[in-house]
């Protein structure tokens, strides 16, 4: 059987156990691969229940489990990958995309409309800004970015300002920010929600981008975020070998997603839940061993004499108000974090030049280490001056820390920062 959450299962169970039925399959103990487009009804008034139920939401008639109507819609490896994202994510529902942009653009695309603006924190997936600041800009939402995402008064003024361009229809959280590794407090950004709901009548949806962590190490919707969304893609997906995006949440929220999905085209495909659902059986083991090797190597890079700085989870300071909210928020400091070298763009280079296994590409959450200079690459787009004004500069670098022997990563580190 298919186990649901609640049933007092831990989530390394669940990551395990949810979504698939053997017994929905001829007892196949790993799921097929449904392989079709198209799904026949086994009567016309079925068709129509069916139907009725997917864009009204009206019960089936006896309590019956509605059909499959065309992939676009839903799938049968679209559901076993959502009922297992949803159960690690403690959610009640979840939508699964063709990637982390085609699940961000849909949830900003449902709830934004002409004339709103949008509350974001910088630094930013590069993807996510241009979408917000050059796209979205053409259709009359305007986004007002914050630097940071832990002082009330700082959250405050900036939903002031973006209050005084129009209603406030989202908040958007990534933290930890790409490419910088800093931190939000998202419970903060659901108490101005809050008020800010007082002043316009209408809540603005706190969404959070748990990309960087995942469900093992942060769960956003249990500290007032309205929807969780991950790049799957990234360590859920876990082996660079395929694209995804997860968003979980209320099911009343979770509903026009899967409509608007329907209209896009983005759902995902059979295989990519598929290898999804695999990889989430793994998730738990993968994410506490990466933690492990990137405490190794943050500490080893902190103390080089090349390397100016590390900002990684593990190095905020005792007592600070970021300390606070990394031991409320999360429980581990994840494996992707940025470092700044003692140098410009020339030594950059040549340190990453003479890397032999940290692989040059952008990307992060694989099996294998993956490093990466944002400012000529992921934050390629974003003009030098918004980029430094949140810490991007030509000296800073991003490391995703794989699943190889720490050992050999640092001899490797060791070896290219000799080129500075
Ligand atoms: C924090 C974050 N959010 C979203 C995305 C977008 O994900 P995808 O590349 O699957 O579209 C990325 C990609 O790097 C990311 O790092």
């Amino acid at each position: 059987m298919s186990h649901t959450p609640g049933a007092g299962l831990s989530l390394d169970t669940l990551a395990i156990s949810t979504g698939y039925d053997p017994a929905t399959a001829s007892g196949a103990a790993k799921p097929p691969i449904y392989l079709s487009s198209t799904f026949v009804y086994p009567s016309a008034q079925f068709a129509k229940d069916t139907h009725a139920n997917f864009f009204e939401g009206a019960p089936m008639p006896r309590g019956e489990k509605p059909g499959y109507i065309y992939a676009r819609l839903s799938h049968p490896n679209l559901d076993m990958i959502e009922a297992r994202l949803a159960a690690v994510d403690h959610a009640e529902a979840s939508a699964v995309f063709a990637s982390g942009m085609a699940a961000m653009t849909t949830v900003l695309m449902a709830n934004l409309k002409p004339g709103d603006s949008v509350l974001y924190g910088r630094p930013l997936y590069g993807g996510v800004d241009w979408f917000l600041n050059s796209h979205f800009s053409q259709f009359g939402i305007h986004p007002v970015g914050y630097t940071d995402g832990v002082d009330e008064a700082v959250m405050r003024a900036a939903a002031e300002e973006a209050l005084a361009k129009g209603p406030l229809g989202v908040i958007h959280v990534e933290t930890p920010a790409n490419p910088t590794a800093v931190i939000s407090d998202i419970a903060l950004a659901a108490r101005i929600a809050s008020e800010v709901e007082k002043k316009q009548g209408r809540r603005p949806l706190v969404v959070v981008d748990n990309t960087f962590l995942g469900p093992f190490l942060q769960s956003p919707l249990k500290h007032g975020a309205d929807l969780c969304m991950t790049a799957l893609t990234k360590y859920c997906g876990g082996h660079s070998d395929l694209l995804g995006g997860g968003v979980s949440g209320r099911a009343e929220l979770i509903a026009p997603l899967k409509t608007l999905r329907t209209m896009l085209g983005n759902h995902c495909d059979p295989y990519t839940c598929w290898l999804l659902l695999r990889s989430f059986e793994t998730l738990p083991l993968r994410t506490e061993r990466h933690c492990k090797n990137a405490e190794i190597l943050a500490k080893w890079l902190k103390a080089h004499p090349k390397v100016a700085s590390v900002t990684f989870f593990g190095f905020l300071a005792e007592g600070s108000p970021e300390r606070a909210v990394y031991e409320r928020q999360c429980s581990g400091s994840g494996a992707t974090f940025s470092f700044k070298i003692k140098g410009g763009e020339a030594e950059s280079f040549r340190f990453l030049d003479r890397l032999k296994l940290f692989k040059y590409a952008v990307s992060l959450g694989g099996a294998e280490s993956l490093i990466c200079h944002p400012a000529t690459t992921t934050h390629y787009q974003i003009e030098r001056a918004r980029r430094e004004a949140v810490g991007i500069d030509d000296s800073t670098m991003r490391v995703s820390i794989g699943l190889e022997h720490p050992d050999d990563l640092i001899a490797d580190m060791a070896q290219a920062l000799e080129a500075i």
